[in-house]
């Protein structure tokens, strides 16, 4: 059986664009917050991001899953697996596969904000799990978790590193929202990308072929779609660049000349100075310690914290105290 619920409604998407746009594009400096990347082309090119020489995170969680997915499955004995942020869900089946293997899966709750990538993903699931009930929600992980359905215990699952998506103080008010939502005892799968060498770091978010380029670039087209805005989305160029300080990458979109862009979804108009950069993403980077803090100041406790053989990526299983 397969339900699709919509918490984010076309019109609060809309609301919530405009009043992110006008907060971002109005900031010194400018900045714009990722999830607006994610339309149907967006999401199509995170996949084919996740598939670059260059970016070892996927392959590397991948790998991680494959050792660790039976004894996840075991020690948890989750009957409903939530994914927040799920995409395509793709590395998800690894988890899936062991719940069912296990004995205890009944629910799969994929949760995220893009509705094309979500359908496509609950229909693919549904295809290749017969039996299992899949309840697919489009919504804002900041937001609607506490109308997550499913029975306990339950499984959350935040994989792709997609927590070094929000800043600080937004990730510890997202890990108190997670705990909040769990009884004592449910459990918390989280991906993590660690601190490395900072030409691998900036490899993986600045291509050889450039499709990162193109998935930057890609919220100027939501803009100018959606709001009406005109900007002249070859006129930026992309740019990622190591903050050793925060221990974050962040993508910047570089005005190659100055421009006045209308944005009339908004009743903005703006102005970019020649090489001015307005950030688009953050994508911190962890250490072991880091993760045990956050999650210990939210109410966890680290379970479990595994890496791929490489030790570039980490998956840490915390249960809610
Ligand atoms: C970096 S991708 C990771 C996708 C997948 N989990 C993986 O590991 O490959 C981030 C995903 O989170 C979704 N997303 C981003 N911000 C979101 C938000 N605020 N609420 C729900 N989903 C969000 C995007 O649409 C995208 O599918």
């Amino acid at each position: 059986m397969t339900q699709v619920d919509t918490y984010l409604t076309a019109d609060d998407a809309a609301t919530a664009l405009r009043s992110d746009a006008e907060r971002g594009l109005t900031s010194t400096p400018k900045w714009l917050p990722p999830k607006w990347f994610y339309d149907a082309r967006g999401s199509e090119l995170f996949e084919d991001i996740t598939r670059l020489p260059e970016y070892y995170p996927t392959r590397a969680e991948r790998e991680i899953l494959g050792a660790r997915a039976a004894g996840i499955a075991a020690h948890t004995g989750a009957q409903t697996l939530v994914e927040l942020g799920s995409g395509s869900s793709e590395k998800t089946r690894l988890l899936l596969d062991a719940l069912r293997d296990n004995g205890s899966l009944r629910t799969f709750v994929p949760l995220d904000v893009s509705g094309t990538a979500l359908r496509e993903a609950v229909e693919a699931i549904d295809a290749d799990y017969p039996g299992l009930t899949i309840h697919g929600v489009v919504g804002d992980f900041t937001e609607h978790l506490s109308r997550l359905p499913g029975e306990q215990p339950r499984l959350v699952a935040f994989l792709g590193g997609t927590i070094g998506n929000l800043l600080p103080a937004e990730r510890a008010g997202f890990l108190h929202s997670v705990r909040d939502v769990l009884q004592p005892g449910e459990w918390l799968l989280l991906g993590t990308d660690l601190v490395k060498d900072e030409g691998t770091l900036v490899a993986a978010y600045d291509d050889a072929a450039g499709v990162t380029a193109e998935f930057n670039r890609n919220v100027l087209r939501v803009l100018n779609r959606e709001l009406g805005a005109d900007f002249d989305v070859e006129a930026f160029t992309h740019r990622a660049v190591w903050d050793a300080e925060n221990e974050w990458i962040e993508m910047r979109l570089v005005a190659t000349r100055a421009m006045h862009v209308r944005v009339p979804g908004i009743g903005l108009e703006v102005d970019f100075a020649e090489g001015e950069q307005m950030r688009t993403e953050i994508s911190a980077k962890f250490r072991r310690d880091k993760v045990a803090t956050e999650l210990e100041a939210a109410g966890f406790v680290l379970d479990q914290w595994w890496t791929d053989e490489a030790g570039r990526f980490a998956l840490s299983l915390a249960r809610a105290v």
